[in-house]
């Protein structure tokens, strides 16, 4: 049996697409049996419904507050039996609540090299900060943003004429290495969280 994955999604979804391409190798031991999106013109969703996965568009905008948007995914997520969440570019905190109820069964792709460049505009800040080496990561998700045990990273160098969208360009192909890899290190059950770190078995 292929673990089930749930992809949330906010835009261009090429991660969601890596992963896709990913599980479409019959080893591959998890499959995709939802999409979500918080946004209707979400790119990413033609690449889901290309691909014959189910989609479902949930708006934050019609919801009280956040905790009530993360229940109505969490229920889609529920009914489509999904047991691992893949954040891939989707653009809302979390709750508390949500983060608690998919501890260690929810994670997330970063483009910096955390705990260093949390938020938004990592590539920017990156170098800024006059970086040699930027990178991604994958980790599992808590209820503080971009923290939590680290699965996988790979770094790539920070060029003298890097601009933010060169050094991403470059960051995003390595992420489309890695999030497909930790999702099959994580459905091939070898991935366990001890004390807030993560310990890969061989
Ligand atoms: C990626 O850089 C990812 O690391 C970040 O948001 C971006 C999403 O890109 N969380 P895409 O939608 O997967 O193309």
């Amino acid at each position: 049996m292929k673990l089930k994955v749930g992809v949330l999604i906010s835009g261009r979804g090429s991660n969601l697409q890596a992963l896709i391409d990913a599980c479409a190798a019959t080893d591959f031991p998890a499959e995709i049996t939802l999409v979500i999106s918080n946004k209707a013109d979400a790119y990413g969703l033609e690449r889901a419904r290309a691909a014959g996965i189910p989609t479902t568009i949930i708006n934050h905008k019609d919801f009280p507050d956040r905790e009530a948007f993360d229940r109505a995914m969490d229920s889609e997520l529920r009914a489509a039996g999904v047991q691992l969440i893949c954040l891939a570019g989707f653009m809302r905190l979390l709750s508390p609540w949500f983060a608690e109820e998919w501890r260690d069964r929810l994670i997330n792709i970063h483009p910096s090299l955390l705990p260093k460049f949390k938020g938004l505009n990592t590539h920017e800040a990156a170098i800024a900060a006059d970086e040699k080496t930027h990178g991604a990561t994958v980790h599992f998700v808590r209820p503080e943003l971009d923290d939590g045990p680290i699965i996988l990273q790979a770094s790539v160098p920070v060029l003298a004429d890097d601009t933010p969208e060169t050094l991403a360009a470059r960051v995003l192909e390595q992420e489309h290495i890695i999030y497909p890899r930790a999702v099959r290190l994580y459905a091939e059950g070898r991935v366990n969280v001890i004390d807030e770190k993560v310990f890969i078995a061989s």
